[in-house]
């Protein structure tokens, strides 16, 4: 049996993950991470607090428990990075490095680590963005995506190191909440719907972004980790897509399920970012090389939301 680790296991997308992995692998072949303790809702998972930037640490956990695959995902995002830029660049950095090194170290077999859409920038060609094109992001946390990209690449080519990774775009949850993003909007509308109350927007009506649905960027990453290595033909990070939504498009989705729902727009440096991320996705090198495919749609994905959070 794999024994798999997930660092920054208390997220919104690693703590999705650790069930998921759970439930392939077997709860006891499961270690998380964090460095915060985790919730109920992770109560039944073997919980070890580490920290990435602790090398050592990092090392010695993966060599004590014989780890196989590791998911790392601790990291700071776009718009809590544009509030503390030094601390975001250490942490996404230094603890990528730190697991790349670790993970070649112990001969790890595979490592999973995301990448994001902010790795992207305004001269990036932001509708139908192709794999390969102009990447000049302009927050640090897409600064630390695009070099951290690069890291895969050298530790794949240099290493042999099996590193894997996919460029997330915004992803919807009701199970964690998200922190310091810029795409936080499309989880935190919802909330405020099924409360009853009206939603106050930091992006602007028609600042349309790519979005997923948790279940599918679950599905997604675990799909690439099985994927056979002879199919992977990119260690920088796959492009990836489900669907792309307006703010406005997303209330008017919301009010099929209550009419009385509105959205103001109080726009604030997050929109500014936003305008400089891809709104649409071309994603056909992985649905090619590792068969991706997503379940959610816009519609399904609301229904999902809405049914799960009333
Ligand atoms: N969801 C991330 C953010 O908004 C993008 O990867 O920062």
């Amino acid at each position: 049996m794999k024994r798999v680790l997930v660092t920054g296991a208390c997220g919104q997308l690693g703590s999705e993950i650790s069930l998921a992995l759970a439930d392939r692998y077997g709860i006891e072949n499961v270690l998380i991470t964090d460095i915060n303790p985790p919730s109920e809702y992770l109560g039944k998972l073997k919980f070890i607090a580490m920290d990435v930037l602790d090398d050592q640490q990092v090392n010695q956990i993966i060599k004590e428990h014989d780890v196989k695959l590791v998911y790392h995902l601790a990291a700071m995002l776009s718009a809590s990075g544009e509030q503390n830029p030094r601390i975001a660049w250490k942490l996404n950095m230094d603890g990528l490095i730190n697991v790349l090194e670790a993970c070649k170290e112990n001969q790890v077999d595979r490592v999973f680590w995301p990448s994001s859409i902010a790795a992207f920038g305004s001269h990036t060609q932001l509708v139908q963005t192709p794999q390969y094109t102009i990447m000049d992001p302009e927050t640090i946390y897409g600064i630390s995506k695009l070099s951290g990209e690069l890291w895969c690449q050298y530790y794949y080519d240099r290493f042999d190191l099996d590193v894997r990774s996919v460029r997330f775009p915004g992803l919807i949850s009701y199970k964690s909440p998200p922190g310091g993003g810029t795409t936080d909007y499309a989880v935190a509308i919802f909330h405020s719907a099924v409360r009853g109350k009206h939603y106050q927007c930091f992006l602007g009506e028609d600042t349309r972004l790519p979005m997923m649905f948790m279940s599918d960027a679950v599905n997604a990453a675990m799909a690439l980790m099985s994927a056979p290595k002879e199919s992977i033909s990119i260690r920088s990070s796959y492009n990836l897509a489900a669907f792309s939504v307006t703010p406005q498009e997303l209330t008017a989705a919301l009010q099929n399920h209550f009419p009385e729902f509105s959205t103001v727009y109080q726009t604030d440096f997050r929109d500014l970012i936003a305008k400089t991320w891809p709104r649409t996705i071309d994603d056909s090198v992985a649905r090619r090389d590792w068969g991706w495919q997503h379940e959610f749609g816009l519609r399904e994905m609301v229904a999902e939301m809405v049914h799960n959070l009333t």
